[in-house]
């Protein structure tokens, strides 16, 4: 497997995007667990949820009441920095409205706004192909494409590689999600010719993802050495130029319950 990624952080401003096209193959839960692992590799980071009409980081991460949303900063009635929410994790949240009568704003003024902060934003994208998905993706400075390993998740990111072309933004490559090895799936390779595009990690599906969702935790902070969380840690060393290696005796560990 291909990998050839580094986002530059500290000083620089990146905006790393995290789409998929089609709904529901994991945008939320790696954009959370990319935003904790950088932040347990030291590296300060912003998970900003682009789904403004339908809410996905706050209800994962249990914020429950939103004094500051995104609507309110892109319609300019309140300063991003009053907007930024601490979960217990340490992640640093820019949430959206859960309300639906907050839901429609334009986010073509988002990329000003996160100028601001100067400093590593993670985007977790709506699914689709909407007027938002594209201002998400013209405000990003790189993206990371996800897919699960089925037809129709993976005919929706080779669409994604291509938009994202078109609109000459870099594609660090893509990710594989929720893959069981069966014979029922594409593999790595076929994804990667499909999707003209290398593919950066493959993810396993990992129960312990929905249960660490259930405890408003990201699986990486819950559950540190489960499968899912490994390669989601490799992933985020990856963007930075270095190694994760996991610790010996991860099994015993994940047995004991060991951080
Ligand atoms: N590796 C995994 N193993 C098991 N379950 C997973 C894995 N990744 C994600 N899931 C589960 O899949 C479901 C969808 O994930 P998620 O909400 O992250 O997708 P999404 O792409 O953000 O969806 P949407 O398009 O609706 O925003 C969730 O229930 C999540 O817990
Ligand atoms: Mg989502």
């Amino acid at each position: 497997m291909k990998i050839v990624l580094k986002i530059k952080v500290g000083g620089l401003l990146k905006i790393l995007g995290i789409l998929s096209g089609k709904g529901g193959v994991g945008k939320t839960t790696l954009a959370i667990n990319l935003s904790y692992a950088l932040h347990e590799f030291g590296v300060s980071n912003i998970l900003l949820d682009g789904n403004i009409s339908n809410a996905n980081v706050s209800v994962v991460l249990g914020f429950s009441y939103i004094p500051i949303t995104l609507q309110d900063v892109i319609k300019g009635k309140a300063d991003i920095k009053d907007a930024i929410r601490v979960h217990p994790s340490g992640i640093k949240v820019i949430p959206a409205a859960l309300s639906m009568s907050k839901a429609s704003t334009k986010m073509k003024r988002i990329r000003s706004k996160l100028e601001k902060l100067n400093q590593l934003t993670i985007v977790d994208f709506p699914p689709g192909f909407t007027d938002n998905v594209i201002a998400l993706m013209k405000a990003s400075d790189e993206l990371l494409i996800i897919t699960t390993p089925e037809k129709s998740a993976v005919t929706d990111a080779m669409k994604s590689v291509k938009v994202a072309k078109s609109l000459e933004k870099k594609v660090l490559g893509v990710v594989v999600n929720r893959f069981k090895n069966d014979r029922f799936e594409l593999k790595p390779d076929n994804i990667e010719s499909l999707c003209e595009s290398p593919v950066v990690q493959v993810i396993p599906e990992d129960d312990r993802v929905r249960k660490a969702s259930f405890s408003n935790r990201p699986v990486t902070e819950m559950y540190p050495y489960s499968p899912a969380s490994i390669a989601i840690k490799q992933l985020a060393a990856k963007l930075i130029g270095k190694k994760y290696i996991p610790p010996r005796f991860v099994g015993i560990r994940r047995i004991l319950g060991l951080k």
